[in-house]
């Protein structure tokens, strides 16, 4: 099985994974949350463990158990997410943004549940716009170091395909590499596999076929050891 017998091409580097899906709380019991499962994220622990690394990961609500041999970190909100990310990017080689950050959260978080009205009056739940991880691990990392990996679910439409959406996000990001998921129809959320094509800063389009989570994993690290070594 070549998944077996990978190098330890990530041996002495410590990588960074988010993962998951953040959430939001309007009240004690419900949330602004998103369909992330976590297993690409965490298929991407699993394989950077194999290939020798330090992992941490940052998961975000993710009903999985464990990647033997990683460092867990859990977070609730994006900005949970954004704080534990950033501290730990602090001394890592690369770090993955695997996870869905909520792009929303509300305004206020009540501390009482919020009760329907007899008069039937529904609350006006008022949003403001979450802090962008990924743009700020680009802004503020000295000599572009770590490495910064980004994924995108997309979908394409009237203004262009999903790679035509893909390039122009993954320069407004700034980062490295950039991960892209189709999400048109069920093809992605909560499957063990997915397709994917990794792009990179440097114009370079690399398909991946249609596989397991995990041999997607590898081929995001392939691409990160392939330039680390640069
Ligand atoms: N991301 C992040 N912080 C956020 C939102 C997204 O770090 N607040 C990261 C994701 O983890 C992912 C990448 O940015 O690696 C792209 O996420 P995506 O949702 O596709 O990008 P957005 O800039 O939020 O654009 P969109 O409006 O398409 O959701
Ligand atoms: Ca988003």
């Amino acid at each position: 099985n070549l998944l077996d017998e990978r190098p330890r091409d990530l041996q002495g580097k410590h990588v960074v994974v988010s993962a998951g899906g953040t959430r939001e709380y309007l009240d004690p019991v419900r949330f602004l949350g998103n369909r992330s499962s976590g297993l690409q994220g965490y298929a991407l622990a699993e394989a950077a463990i194999a290939r020798g690394a330090t992992v941490t990961v940052v998961s975000a609500n993710v009903a999985l158990p464990d990647p033997a041999g990683a460092e867990i970190v859990r977070v609730v909100s994006t900005e949970d997410m954004r704080r534990e990310v950033l501290s730990a990017a602090a001394d890592a080689d690369a770090v993955v943004m695997a996870a869905a950050p909520a792009d929303f959260r509300p305004a206020e978080r009540v501390d009482a549940k919020i009760k329907k009205t007899p008069d039937g009056t529904t609350p006006d739940i008022q949003l403001v716009e979450n802090p962008d991880i990924l743009a700020e691990l680009v802004r503020t990392r000295p000599e572009k170091k770590p490495m910064i990996v980004g994924f995108a679910a997309e979908t394409g439409d009237d203004r262009g395909s999903v790679l035509d959406h893909a390039r122009a996000k993954l320069e407004r990001k700034g980062c490295d590499l950039l991960v892209v998921n189709d999400v048109s129809g069920e093809r992605v959320f909560g499957q063990a596999d997915s397709e994917v094509v990794i792009l990179g800063a440097d114009g370079t389009e690399a398909p991946v076929p249609h596989g397991p989570k995990l041999s997607v994993a590898h081929a995001v690290w392939d691409a990160v050891v392939d330039r680390l070594g640069q």
